[in-house]
């Protein structure tokens, strides 16, 4: 079956641990209900999302988090078509950023935003490559 994948970038609004932990729960619930699966990389200054699963549910989904407040500067940076997940195991893993993705004034200058759809591509396919990080915030 042929699969969408959906990146995005955005910007926290009222980041908290607990905040998180309440997007995270809810996410893992909805997309185990869809068949999405995916990766949320998150900290205070930035999200940066792969969704993953069929067509419509993935663009329902992306409807949703486009309307929700928590975030802001909601920017598609890929869209794509795949017979393979990427995170087949995961309903959402999160992940803080890692060393080699952008650093903190990268990200305070809007370097997501500007990002590359091959960029951002390319973030995901290198992390699905490594084994979770604990979250730290
Ligand atoms: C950064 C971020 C990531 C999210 N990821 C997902 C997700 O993977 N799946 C999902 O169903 N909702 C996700 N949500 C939550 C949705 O925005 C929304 O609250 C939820 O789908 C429930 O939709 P409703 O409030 O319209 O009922 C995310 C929200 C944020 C802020």
């Amino acid at each position: 079956m042929i699969l969408s994948q959906f990146i995005y970038t955005s910007r926290p609004f009222g980041f908290s641990g607990p905040m998180l932990d309440d997007i995270l729960t809810s996410a893992r619930w909805l997309n185990t209900r869809d068949g999405i699966t995916g990766a949320l990389i998150c900290r205070a200054d930035m999200y940066m999302q792969l969704l993953e699963g069929p067509r419509t549910v993935v663009n329902n989904t992306f409807a949703r988090i486009l309307a929700d407040d928590r975030h802001v500067e909601v920017t598609l940076l890929y869209v794509g078509d795949t017979l393979e997940r990427m995170f087949p195991d995961w309903s959402m893993r999160d992940d803080p950023p890692q060393s080699w993705m952008w650093n903190r004034a990268e990200v305070r200058e809007g370097a997501m935003q500007e990002a590359s759809s091959a960029a951002a591509f390319s973030v995901f396919r290198r992390l699905s490559c490594l084994p979770p990080e604990r979250r730290a915030i």
